[in-house]
């Protein structure tokens, strides 16, 4: 008797672990995938709807972003990030104050629409992301420097209050800018559900937006955790961040897949 209870436990046990297991599973699909309908989101894409014009005539018809323009890589972003700022532009949490269009762009849309719009650029794996640091210099663009960047995404810029004068390699010593990578995860590869893949965006919209939550006119994030950030950074710091950013790869030796990304 005793032993066949056990055995009823064990099996229930196996039941709810598999349960769980698969439950945890398709929620995180859903964080990163999202579950709308992809052949509107696409259509939304290439025509736009309505006033809405189309998300490529400003994204790149792969949706990898412009520099020209200040537009970020919204394809191959995950989902939860996308439709959260799609939400946040239609009720004016968000203010795009570069040409004041995502505002109308998203209350264009529906509710369903962003989540398939959102759904559909999740779904993208575009492979040419990022920057081309040198074509930016070559037109006026004040650039970074990748390698001081990476020990900013990295470690971070230590405080140090005793007279030790750091490297000035690593960012800004003294002012204690946490490691970009506690939050966005390697090289800012992302992760989901909330802190969005910041590695391979384009370099001039990772600088905007770095001053922006630096000066407060980017206020949407959570807990004010980004103006924490952005608000220890000097210039330099932005711009190094964003060089190494834009072109950092997240995948290391032996790891062909980003974490989220099957
Ligand atoms: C007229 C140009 C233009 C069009 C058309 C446009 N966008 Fe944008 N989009 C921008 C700009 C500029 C920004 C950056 C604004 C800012 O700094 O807040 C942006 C930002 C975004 C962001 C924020 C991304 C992030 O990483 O935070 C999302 C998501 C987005 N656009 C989605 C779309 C979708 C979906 C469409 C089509 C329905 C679209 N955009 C059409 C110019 C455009
Ligand atoms: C404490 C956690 C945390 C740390 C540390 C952090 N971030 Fe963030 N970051 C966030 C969150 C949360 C968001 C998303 C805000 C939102 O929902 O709009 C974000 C968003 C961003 C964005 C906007 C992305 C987009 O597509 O719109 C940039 C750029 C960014 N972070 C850069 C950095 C850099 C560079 C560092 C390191 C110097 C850093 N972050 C460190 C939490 C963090």
């Amino acid at each position: 008797m005793q032993q066949a209870k056990s055995v009823v436990i064990a099996i229930a046990m196996i039941v709810g672990i598999a349960f769980t297991t698969s439950s945890v599973m398709a929620a995180e699909g859903m964080y990163s995938r999202g579950n709308g309908n992809k052949a509107n989101g696409e259509n939304i894409f290439r025509n736009g709807k309505g006033d809405v014009p189309a998300c490529t005539s400003c994204h790149g018809e792969t949706g990898t972003g412009n520099d020209e323009l200040g537009t970020p890589m919204i394809a191959g972003q995950f989902f939860t990030f996308l439709f959260k700022q799609l939400e946040d532009y239609a009720s004016d949490k968000r203010e795009d104050t570069t040409m004041f269009v995502m505002n109308a762009n998203a209350k264009g849309l529906s509710r369903q629409d962003r989540i398939d719009v959102a759904t559909y650029l999740a779904s993208l794996r575009p492979t040419d992301l990022g920057s081309d640091l040198n074509a930016l210099k070559e037109a006026g663009v004040e650039v970074g420097i990748p390698y001081k960047g990476r020990a900013l995404v990295e470690y971070g810029s230590p405080i140090r209050n005793d007279g030790y004068d750091a490297p000035k390699d690593l960012g800004s010593p003294g002012k204690g800018v946490p490691a970009c990578k506690s939050c966005h995860g390697y090289a800012g590869r992302g992760a989901p559900p909330v802190y969005p893949m910041i590695g391979k965006q384009r370099y001039v919209y990772l600088v905007n937006q770095l001053k922006k939550w630096r000066d407060g006119s980017r206020a949407n994030d959570p807990m004010g955790q980004m103006q924490a950030v952005a608000k220890k950074m000097s210039d330099e710091d932005i711009h190094n961040a964003a060089a190494y950013l834009t072109n950092a790869s997240p995948l290391t030796n032996g790891n062909f897949f980003r974490p989220y990304m099957k």
